[in-house]
């Protein structure tokens, strides 16, 4: 399983990346925000910077929602970087923009989903990944391992190439029960990766061996 870094914050993806395990980057409009990124130059400039950073694939967000707008900034998104890999969400236009991206050999995200059904869509239109946010689907007192599971299957034995991008992680169990569902992909907070570190047993075996 990839690890992305769910996060458009420049500190926090070198942190991650230093620790030689970042495989890529997701970010949305409400995690560029928090950054207080405004303006089409600026956020054209932010995922250059991260771009420069990580060097994989890095996930940007279209914030139109009708198909030709969809093309026309997803087009001046794909232009920034070769990294780059347009967000676009699971909508009847996002669908057919995923398909003519496909076709024009840019790389996509199909973010905002929420069920089997939402993926095989994004599948069959060749979306690069599928984004299920689970952590939204546990919001509202569902398993969304369970719909990652789901995916998973369908996905094998359609055989079916779309990578399974699991989002909206809470916790580092998140990430690992991601690893046992047979996501392809996770992208998470930086305290959730950091927190597959921690061990109560590594920390007294530190201090035996050390002190
Ligand atoms: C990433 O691609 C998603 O936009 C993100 O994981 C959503 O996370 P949230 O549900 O915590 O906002």
């Amino acid at each position: 399983m990839k690890f992305f870094i769910d996060t458009a914050n420049l500190s926090q993806i070198k942190e991650a990346n230093e620790l030689g395990i970042l495989d890529g980057v997701t970010t949305n409009p409400t995690l560029m925000a928090k950054e207080g990124i405004k303006g089409k130059e600026a956020i054209l400039k932010h995922y250059k910077d991260i771009c420069d950073i990580v060097q994989n694939p890095v996930s940007a967000e279209v914030f139109s929602t009708n198909l030709n707008d969809i093309i026309e900034e997803g087009k001046a998104l794909a232009a920034i970087d070769k990294h780059i890999v347009v967000k676009v969400p699971m909508i009847k236009d996002g669908i057919k923009a995923i398909k003519w991206f496909t076709e024009n050999g840019i790389k996509t995200n199909c973010t905002l989903v929420f069920s089997a059904g939402q993926a095989i869509l994004a599948a069959k239109a060749g979306a690069t990944y599928v984004s299920p946010f689970l952590g939204r689907i546990d919001d509202g007192n569902w398993d969304g391992v369970e719909l990652i599971s789901q995916i998973a299957h369908i996905y094998h034995i359609q055989n079916f190439k779309t990578n399974i991008l699991a989002a909206s992680i809470r916790n580092s169990l998140h990430i690992v029960r991601c690893a046992e569902a047979g996501a392809d992909v996770c992208t998470c907070p930086l305290p959730s990766i950091l927190g597959l570190l921690k061990h109560p047993l590594t920390d007294i075996g530190l201090t035996q061996f050390f002190s």
